[in-house]
C-alpha cells in the first residue's frame, strides 16, 4: 500500500523524513478471517490526508476482508481499486485527480475492474464526482463504509454506486481494524468522528459530519487487544479529542460539563486517557488533536500522573493574532492560547508542543503574521505543520471573506514561518544533545540498515546504531548529535 501524508505541501518537507521512518513498516497482506470464504476478488487501497483517513482505511479493509475480498499491494492486480481521499486543501484534491488518471490503465487492461473513491473528497463532491471523473464507479463518504460490499455488487451490474449519507451515530465501534502497513508496534485508534467546531476555513465539519464519541469499552478492548498482540504504542485519534464524551445515558452527552473528571455516568477525555494508560505501564499512549478552547487542566494532570502517557501535545495555533482568530471562528484569542501554553509548561514541564499554522488567511496583515511568529517563539514548538490558506467551497470563510492575499505573497509568508520553525527545531534538538531518553524502537532506519529508529516520549525521532535490541523494546538512548529533524544517539 502506498501512503501519503499531506506531503504535497512545501512545509511538509520538514517532516517527510519523519513520516517515511514512521511509515516504513512491512506491507502486510490483509488477512481474510478463516471463517469467511473468498469471493475471488482482490482489492487495493491507497490513502491520503490525515491520520484519521489512514485509520479509516483499516476499517474499510476489515469490512472488505469480512465480505470475502483478498487484498493486493499492486493496483495493477486489483479488481477493486480504492482511494481514500482528503479535501482539506485544493492541492490535496489535485493530487487525487492525478492519481485517478494513473488508474486508467487498469480499467483498460482488466475488464470489470472497479474504481472507488472514499473519504472527504467523495463526501464533498458526491455524485458530481461521477460526472467529473468518468473513471470512477463508486463514491462512498466516511460514514458509509459498511455499505461498501453492497455498493461493489451494484457497480458490478454496470451502474454507478454512491452512498454519501452522514450519520449521527456511526463510530464503527465493533469493527476490528485490519492493521495496514503496520510495523506491529504502533497503531492508531479512532475514538470519535466528525467535528462540531465551525472553523471558518475548514471543510471537515461538512465532509465528516457531526461529532460523536465511540463507546469507551470498545476503545479499551481494541487497545488491550493490540497490547496482547505485541503493540507498544497507541495513538487516540479525533478531530478534537478534548470534547470526547461518552455515556450510556444519551441525555447526558449533550451537556458539556467537560471540566468534571468523574462526572457521574459520563466518560470524558481525561478519564478515557487514564483508562487506556492503566492497561499496561509499558503501553505508550498518545493522542491527537487537542483544541486550545477545550484542552482542560484535567487532561494535563492525567498526563503528568502516568509515565506511559507521552509528553507530547499537538495544539493547533492557526494564527497568533486575535483578530484573525476571530475571523477564523476559532473561539479563543491570543491570550487564551498563551494561557494554555503556560498551563502545559507548568503542569507537564517536560512536554513537547507541536502545532498547525495557516498563513495568508483572508485580510491577514504583515503585523498579524508577526503575531503568529512571536507566538511560535513563545511556545517553542518542536514540530509545526505550516500551510498556505486554501479557500474551500462551502466553508464560512468562502462565503463571508475575500481570499485576497496573492499566491506569491502567501508563499513568501509560508517561507518566513518555515525558516523560523527550522531555526527553532534545530535549537530544540541541540538542547537535547547530552541527554538520555527512553526510546521505543519502531524498526530499522530508512537511511541506514545498521541503525534502529524510534521515538522518545516527546515524539522526537531518534536513530542509533543497532546492538542486540529488537523492535518493540524500550531502550535508554543518549543523544550525541542532531539535525533539525532527527536526534542521533547511542544506546546506554
Ligand atoms: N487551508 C489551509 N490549511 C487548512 N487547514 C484546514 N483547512 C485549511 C485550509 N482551508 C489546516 C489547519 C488544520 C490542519 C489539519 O489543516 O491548520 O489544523
Ligand atoms: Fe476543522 Fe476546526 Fe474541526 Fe479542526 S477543529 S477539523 S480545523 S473545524
Amino acid at each position: 500500500m502506498e501512503t501519503k501524508l499531506y506531503n504535497n505541501e512545501i512545509a511538509f518537507e520538514l517532516s517527510t523524513k519523519k513520516i517515511e521512518e514512521e511509515r516504513q513498516g512491512e506491507t502486510l497482506a490483509v488477512e481474510r478471517p478463516a471463517s469467511v470464504q473468498s469471493n475471488g476478488k482482490k482489492f487495493y487501497i491507497e490513502s491520503y490526508g490525515c491520520q484519521m483517513n489512514f485509520a479509516d482505511s483499516e476499517v474499510v479493509a476489515s469490512i472488505l476482508a469480512n465480505a470475502g475480498f483478498d487484498s493486493t499491494t499492486q493496483y495493477t492486480d486489483a479488481d477493486l481499486i480504492l482511494i481514500n481521499t482528503c479535501a482539506i486543501r485544493d492541492n490535496a484534491e489535485q493530487r487525487v485527480r492525478n492519481r485517478l488518471q494513473g488508474f486508467n490503465i487498469v480499467k483498460k487492461n482488466k475488464k470489470g475492474a472497479l474504481v472507488g473513491v472514499l473519504g472527504c473528497m467523495a463526501e464533498r463532491l458526491k455524485e458530481k464526482f461521477l460526472e467529473e471523473e468518468k473513471i470512477v464507479d463508486i463514491v462512498v463518504g466516511p460514514d458509509a463504509y459498511r455499505s461498501l460490499p453492497a455498493l461493489v455488487e451494484e457497480a458490478e451490474t454496470g451502474q454507478k454506486a454512491v452512498n454519501v449519507l452522514l450519520s449521527r451515530e456511526e463510530t464503527y465501534a465493533e469493527i476490528n481494524p485490519v492493521r495496514l502497513n503496520s510495523n506491529g508496534i504502533t497503531a492508531f485508534i479512532s475514538i470519535m468522528r466528525g467535528c462540531d467546531n465551525m472553523c471558518a476555513f475548514c471543510v471537515v465539519p461538512f465532509t465528516r459530519g457531526r461529532e460523536r464519541s465511540r463507546d469507551y469499552r470498545s476503545i479499551i478492548e481494541e487497545a488491550q487487544d493490540l497490547y496482547n498482540r505485541g503493540y507498544r504504542e497507541v495513538t487516540l485519534l479525533g478531530q478534537n479529542v478534548d470534547s470526547y464524551r461518552f455515556s450510556d445515558d444519551k441525555t447526558l452527552v449533550g451537556k458539556r460539563l467537560v471540566e468534571a473528571k468523574y462526572e457521574e455516568g459520563v466518560v470524558n477525555f481525561a478519564r478515557l486517557l487514564e483508562m487506556v494508560a492503566q492497561i499496561a505501564p509499558d503501553l505508550r499512549v498518545r493522542f491527537s488533536t487537542s483544541h486550545p478552547k477545550d484542552m482542560t487542566d484535567d487532561v494535563l494532570y492525567t498526563m503528568a500522573k502516568y509515565n506511559n502517557i507521552c509528553k507530547y501535545i499537538h495544539l493547533p495555533l492557526q494564527s497568533g493574532n486575535s483578530r484573525v482568530l476571530e475571523m477564523m471562528n476559532r473561539t479563543y484569542d491570543r491570550e487564551w492560547y498563551k494561557n494554555r501554553i503556560d498551563a502545559i509548561k507548568q503542569i507537564v514541564p517536560d512536554a513537547a508542543i507541536s502545532t498547525d499554522i495557516i498563513v495568508g488567511f483572508c485580510s491577514e496583515t504583515e503585523d498579524e503574521l508577526r503575531d503568529t511568529m512571536t507566538m511560535m517563539e513563545y511556545a517553542k514548538y518542536t514540530m509545526a505543520y505550516m500551510f498556505i490558506y486554501s479557500e474551500r467551497p462551502g466553508t464560512l470563510a468562502a462565503k463571508k471573506y475575500k481570499d485576497d492575499i496573492a499566491e506569491e505573497e502567501k508563499k513568501r509568508r509560508l517561507n518566513e514561518v518555515i525558516q523560523l520553525h527550522r531555526i527553532q527545531s534545530l535549537e530544540s534538538n541541540k538542547a537535547d544533545v547530552g541527554k538520555a531518553f527512553e526510546v521505543l524502537i519502531e524498526g530499522t532506519s530508512a537511511r541506514d540498515e545498521n541503525y534502529f529508529f524510534g521515538r522518545n516520549s516527546q515524539n522526537k525521532v531518534i536513530v542509533f546504531p543497532k546492538q542486540s535490541q529488537q523492535p518493540g523494546q524500550y531502550v535508554q538512548v543518549k543523544v550525541t548529535d542532531c539535525t533539525s529533524g532527527t536526534l542521533i544517539g547511542e544506546a546506554v
